[in-house]
């Protein structure tokens, strides 16, 4: 079989609301995701001799055991029995490293979706999901993409409501990093519980009162293109904006450009994201903002949104 290519989209957080904590030491969750056109690609060939090995474009990227794409592959085989199979993946990154895009949890999706094909697993889209939420809270969601509503850890999917599947809201999103910051996930939530633990929801009552208020509530129908879209919040953006010089200058400037809808922190952070009400216009804010994003050092991407996750990409035309 020649070899596969995925692709391995980036997501940001419309919404994260923490609701409260879980028996099991994780948060309990109400957001919304979206995918963006920003993503790695992974090309993935057999390899006859039962070796898994990753290797990568992204100089400062653990290729090991500990890295997603190498568990996502063992757990795989593991799950159908056949750990005599392998695979020789490569990683082509352009989404950037521990910046609250989901890029880790993206390869994950996309190693699961190419070597369920390549491997011939033919593992049902449930079975793969299972497997993805063992692998990390977001790799479920990144399984599907589009726009979502995730609670419990992340991994409970639900479609938003009145959305028709695979249609992406039509904003412009202009997303910016800077390139020294980075953000722990597990610091992020341990500091919220220190700084927010007291005013947490306690029963499941509480937390599906919540849900519905996001289900139900004014983003979703922003994002059907039927209401303005509010305010957006994000409860780690309070956690990590205090600690973190470079969100609190990129939120700033990010405020400044011209037609943006709303401002707000991706996930743990520290990338920052301005929603437009187009490409066009997301476009024009970068090269307004051009200067200043250049002088503090920050990268910038202009993306859409899009409606799927990880996917097979069509081969590429011969030459
Ligand atoms: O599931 P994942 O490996 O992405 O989570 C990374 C860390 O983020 C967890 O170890 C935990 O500290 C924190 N987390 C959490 N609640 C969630 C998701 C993540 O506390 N729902």
């Amino acid at each position: 079989m020649p070899e596969l290519r995925v692709t391995a989209p980036a997501k940001i957080n419309l919404h994260l609301e923490v609701l409260g904590l879980r028996p099991d030491g994780f948060h309990e969750l109400a957001m919304v995701m979206q995918t963006l056109d920003l993503a790695d690609t992974l090309v993935i060939a057999p390899t006859a001799d039962g070796a898994i090995s990753l290797s990568t474009d992204a100089p400062d990227l653990p290729t090991g055991a500990a890295n997603l794409i190498v568990r996502s592959a063992e757990q795989l085989r593991q799950r159908v029995g056949l750990p005599e199979l392998g695979a020789a993946i490569r990683l082509e990154k352009r989404i950037p490293i521990g910046a609250g895009l989901a890029g880790g949890s993206s390869d994950a999706a996309a190693a699961l979706v190419g070597l369920n094909e390549l491997w011939g697993c033919g593992l049902e889209a449930a079975e793969l999901h299972a497997i993805a939420a063992s692998l990390g809270s977001d790799v479920p969601y990144c399984l599907e993409g589009g726009t979502r509503l995730c609670f419990g850890r992340g991994e409970i999917l639900e479609p938003l409501p009145g959305a028709r599947p695979a249609e992406a809201p039509d904003l412009g999103v202009l997303l910016i990093k800077h390139p020294d910051a980075s953000v722990s996930t597990p610091w992020a939530y341990g500091r919220c519980r220190q700084l927010r633990g007291d005013f947490y929801l306690e029963g499941e009552a509480d937390f599906a009162q919540r849900r519905d208020a996001l289900r139900h509530g004014p983003l979703p129908v922003a994002l059907r293109g039927e209401g303005p879209l509010p305010r957006l919040r994000n409860d780690l953006q309070a956690v990590v904006e205090p600690e973190v010089a470079s969100v609190r200058e990129g939120l700033a400037l990010l405020r400044r450009a011209e037609g943006a809808l709303a401002v707000a922190m991706s996930g743990s952070g520290p990338s920052l994201f301005a929603l437009f009400p187009g490409p066009g216009a997301a476009a024009a804010a970068q090269r307004q903002l051009e200067a200043d994003l250049a002088r503090a050092g920050f990268q910038a991407w202009c993306c859409r949104c899009t409606g799927s996750g990880a996917s097979l990409l069509p081969d590429a035309p011969q030459p």
